[in-house]
């Protein structure tokens, strides 16, 4: 009988129409978007399988693999994180992993732009204003907001993401892009004429300090304390990468004591992050819903590469998107 394979979610149409139209397994799946497949059930779901087909919200640890068995040849996430697979349990069984990097850079460049712009112009602000009765007259010093002309971009981990987001924020006139990365890269540096610098320089020169970087047990909390002391009261603090590479409360004291001007957060931790959380009382702090690589196109595109990486892995052949552990 065919592979056994288990998707935990309802996953965009394109990647599911590769896995029928392929003939090569048959695939159970959690039917919903809307609500993540509970663990309990996950744990029973993957019982025997051949290959898992999952998404971040899935915690992929020894318990999962141990329920999951020796069958388990594959784990293909729709995501290009993959904080959420526990690499060296992974490795020590000989399961292959594919991710979905590359087909997402530029939804994810764009949102960051987005959610820049919206931070640093105050949009937000500015939209409730205008609808609940704060827009008394034009104001000269009125939802002022710091411009990128002539401003100094950083980035924190310069990959794909942080090569895209420079490239669109070059148009606005930035003058300067510096990063910081564990050692030079100088062939996507000099993609966007950025220059090496220390954490410490990061910090001090930037006016928009944006984080591109994976979350590994390097980077949990790098964001703290330390780093916001150091910048600038006007600058910008902007993280599209995962919740986990900053300190939460430090940043809620910096924005909230005026140690920098603003923050503008895609992802948090937890998530969802809760309503009453702190970080939602700050004007200053502009909260999306980890929806970076939210456009149909790019979700689709991920759904079906992680498909066909799921399935070329299967068949033994390398994947489009394999992560080497
Ligand atoms: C989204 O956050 C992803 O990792 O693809
Ligand atoms: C890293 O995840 C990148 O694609 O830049």
């Amino acid at each position: 009988s065919l592979p056994k394979v288990y998707v935990t979610r309802q996953i965009p149409p394109d990647g599911l129409k590769r896995l029928q139209e392929s003939g090569q397994v048959q695939y159970e799946l959690w039917d919903s978007d809307d609500v993540p497949v509970p663990r309990k059930e996950l744990l029973q779901k993957v019982k025997g399988v051949d290959a898992l087909l999952c998404v971040l919200t899935e915690k992929i640890d020894a318990e999962l693999l141990n329920a999951a068995g020796p069958n388990l040849k594959v784990v293909s996430t729709m995501s290009v994180g993959f904080d959420h697979l526990s690499l060296e349990e992974l490795k020590k069984r000989g399961i292959r992993v594919g991710y979905t990097p590359e087909v997402l850079t530029d939804a994810v460049a764009e949102l960051t732009v987005a959610l820049l712009l919206a931070t640093s112009r105050r949009l937000i602000e500015a939209t409730h204003e205008a609808k609940t009765g704060g827009w008394g007259t034009w104001r000269t010093l009125w939802l002022c907001g710091h411009e990128l002309a002539n401003s100094t971009v950083g980035i924190l981990g310069l990959g794909r993401i942080g090569v895209a987001i420079a490239e669109r924020l070059a148009p606005f006139k930035v003058k300067k892009f510096i990063y910081t990365d564990v050692e030079p890269r100088p062939e996507l540096a000099s993609m966007i004429n950025a220059e090496y610098v220390s954490m410490d320089e990061l910090a001090k020169q930037s006016d928009f300090l944006a984080a591109c970087c994976a979350l590994t047990p390097e980077t949990k909390d790098i964001c703290n304390k330390d780093l916001f002391s150091k910048m600038k009261k006007t600058s910008i603090f902007i993280n599209t990468s995962r919740g986990g590479v900053v300190h939460q409360d430090d940043l809620y004291d910096a924005l909230a004591t005026g140690q920098i001007a603003g923050a503008g957060l895609d992802v948090t931790v937890p998530e969802p992050l809760p309503t009453d959380h702190p970080l939602f009382t700050l004007k200053n702090c502009v909260i999306l819903p980890h929806i970076a690589s939210a456009s149909y196109s790019t979700r689709n595109e991920m759904s079906s590469l992680a498909a066909n990486n799921l399935l070329l892995g299967l068949r033994g052949q390398p994947m489009i998107k394999e992560l080497k552990l």
